[in-house]
């Protein structure tokens, strides 16, 4: 071992934002279908149950102060649904799209993608890049969704874009990595939220999270609201992160 080790994304050189209040929080929205069953409703009433939540989510986040939340919305796995799941999915995606864009557009709310969202059809990613152009210049808030994202995936594009620069492997640090993953030009995560009572991170942000405070919570999204995040919040403020110092 020789001298510091470089500096990297996953430790903040300061604090920034209020205190107490994460930058960012990252959301697994997981439950929407044992939400459904426990109603007896089909699959895609708990997905349509998951976009009100998410609104209600978003509009919490911002009044909370913060400034980024990222919510998984579609993994680089589910394709190993159903189809008729992954229609009905991609029928949310485009309704949720076209209702809210006015409303993120006037609340100043910037729109991101992360994930290899262009392997959607070619309809669904026309709205979405419209929906990010139309919201490019917002600087309240940034709703990021995750979009055939798999944290996995992500980091090989980064891996396969430093190959093709011509990168010299001694050159290498993480922060060379950091800048070609799809979150390069984000604050760094925080808050990692699981609902549902799964303890896993399912492919989500696997670099992101190197430093995040993790928070598995057994409420199924349909029923995370305000008083959630709220709570995931109060939770966060109480934690100590050492990023390996003392
Ligand atoms: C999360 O809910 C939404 C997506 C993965 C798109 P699920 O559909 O995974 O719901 P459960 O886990 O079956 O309850
Ligand atoms: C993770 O949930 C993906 C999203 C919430 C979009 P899954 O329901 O797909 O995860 P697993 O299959 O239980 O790990
Ligand atoms: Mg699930």
């Amino acid at each position: 071992m020789s001298g510091a080790p470089a500096a990297s994304d996953a430790v903040p050189a300061q604090a920034a934002g209020q205190p107490g209040v994460p930058r960012h929080v990252a959301i697994i929205m997981d439950g929407n279908g044992r939400w459904a069953k426990k109603r007896f409703l089909p699959r895609v009433a708990g997905h349509r149950a998951g976009a009100d939540a998410l609104r209600r989510t978003l509009r919490a986040a911002v009044t909370a102060g913060i400034e980024v939340l990222t919510l998984y919305a579609f993994s680089s796995e589910n394709w190993r649904r159903p189809a008729a799941e992954i229609a009905d999915l991609m029928g949310l995606l485009r309704h949720y799209i076209r209702a809210e864009i006015d409303e993120l557009a006037e609340a100043g709310i910037r729109l991101r993608i992360i994930g290899d969202y262009r392997r959607f059809e070619p309809d669904v990613v026309a709205l979405v890049d419209e929906a990010m152009a139309r919201t490019a210049a917002n600087r309240r808030a940034t709703l990021v969704i995750a979009l055939n994202y798999g944290a996995q995936d992500e980091i090989v594009r980064a891996v396969q874009a430093i190959v093709a620069e011509g990168i010299a492997p001694a050159t290498i640090d993480p922060s060379t990595i950091a800048a070609r993953l799809d979150t390069a030009d984000l604050p760094p995560l925080d808050l990692l939220i699981r609902t549902s009572g799964e303890r896993r991170l399912s492919n989500f942000l696997l670099w992101q999270a190197a430093y995040a405070e993790l928070l598995f919570v057994d409420t199924l999204w349909p029923d995370f609201d305000a008083a959630a995040l709220n709570a995931a919040v109060a939770d966060f403020a109480g934690r100590e992160r050492r990023y390996g110092g003392l």
